[in-house]
């Protein structure tokens, strides 16, 4: 019988997580008739005191880099080679920033198996003269693979350490659950990036939760219609609805307001959310922009980038730039006050302290 490889695109805190429990998995014996047991990671290589990156992860089995302290298993084998890496996969788990994604499936196409399957980590859209298009769009686009997506709340360091988050990829310690609403999810994972600055910028300027609140509440108000706005499909699926219609004729009438909203209620959305408003990245830089700001000494964020997050990279600037892009393009910056407040603030237009008047500081003439 073949047996199925698996291999990962990516090597940072979220794809080291993500192969440590792949490697778990496939090193258990009920995975052995179905899968090879060795998972090659692609690793963009780099030099780490002295030595090259592929080969500490190879010698000691732990990303010394990017998740240190964390055993990844001895069957996940670090390859400098993109197209090495993925060739024979049958599985292509894909988990890198997401700026690098469309350059890494260009270099890959014609190099993968036809009878691939994809599954996209990254959290990010690119923007193109005829709208957004998102990684697992790309990735069907330019690989001809069927791709779903992996989204939900999942901070990479409190997984690697075993602690319970409700997501894929089935551990002990990581709950997954099927959406069959792959465009939201992706959507909600996406901008939730965009929100997630919003949190730091309160958090730096001294705000308390129920101003935090305020804006997650907001953000994920933008989220919800700009989702359904750009992908109409988004939580049509006929899924939630063939339940509601067994389990209770009576709330029939409640249906589209239970079921068009549902993707949102999902890990991938109101929980990814607040985990990235409360313990994320992109909150722990804006929050330091703001500070900067506040002590007089103001430093960009790519300044605040390389120095707190140790060659990690942000999403939330880069996809508030794209997705600005968008909502200028359509004429809609108004409509999703959040979001524009936001990128007023990244690009100077506006103090960080109009992000709680957000609806005016959107409004405002730049
Ligand atoms: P940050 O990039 O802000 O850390 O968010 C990580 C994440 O996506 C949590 O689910």
């Amino acid at each position: 019988l073949p047996r199925y490889r698996v291999a990962m695109i990516g090597s940072g805190a979220w794809a080291c997580t993500a192969v440590k429990m792949i490697a778990e998995n496939l090193r258990s014996p009920e995975k052995a008739a179905k899968f090879v047991r060795e998972v090659r990671m692609y690793v963009w290589e780099e030099e780490v005191d002295g030595r090259k990156l592929t080969e500490l992860i190879n010698e000691t089995h732990e990303n010394v880099k990017y998740l240190p302290g964390v055993q990844l298993g001895e069957n996940v084998v670090a390859c400098p080679d993109l197209i090495e890496t993925a060739k024979d996969a049958h599985v292509l788990v894909f988990c890198s920033p997401h700026q690098f994604i469309h350059r890494m499936v260009k270099q890959l196409s014609g190099h993968v198996r036809k009878d691939a399957i994809a599954v996209s980590l990254t959290k990010g859209m690119r923007v193109r003269p005829d709208g957004p298009q998102l990684i697992s769009e790309m990735i069907r686009k330019e690989l001809g693979l069927d791709c779903s997506v992996l989204m939900g709340a999942n901070i990479a360091a409190d997984i690697a350490r075993g602690e319970l988050s409700e997501d894929v990829f089935d551990r002990p310690y990581f709950y997954t659950q099927l959406v069959p609403d792959v465009v939201g999810a992706e959507m909600c994972g996406t901008l939730k990036n965009i929100v997630a600055l919003a949190a730091g910028f309160v958090e730096g300027l001294g705000y308390g939760p129920n101003t935090r609140a305020a804006i997650i509440r907001g953000g994920l108000d933008d989220m919800r219609r700009l989702a359904k706005a750009l992908y109409p499909t988004v939580r049509r699926a006929a899924w939630g609805y063939c339940r509601l219609r067994v389990y209770c004729i009576l709330v029939h009438f409640m249906r589209p307001a239970l079921t068009l909203d549902a993707t949102f209620f999902e890990s991938c959305g109101i929980a990814d959310l607040i985990a990235t408003c409360t313990g994320g990245r992109n909150r722990l830089v804006a929050k330091a922009f703001v500070e900067a700001q506040q002590a007089g000494q103001p430093r960009s964020f790519e300044e605040l980038e390389a120095s707190l997050l140790h060659g990690q990279k942000l999403q939330g600037v880069l996809t508030s730039q794209e997705v600005q892009e968008i909502l200028r393009r359509k004429g809609w910056e108004l409509e999703y006050p959040l979001f524009t407040a936001v990128n007023r603030i990244i690009c100077g237009h506006q103090p960080a302290s109009a992000i709680v008047h957000y609806k005016e500081a959107a409004a405002a003439p730049v």
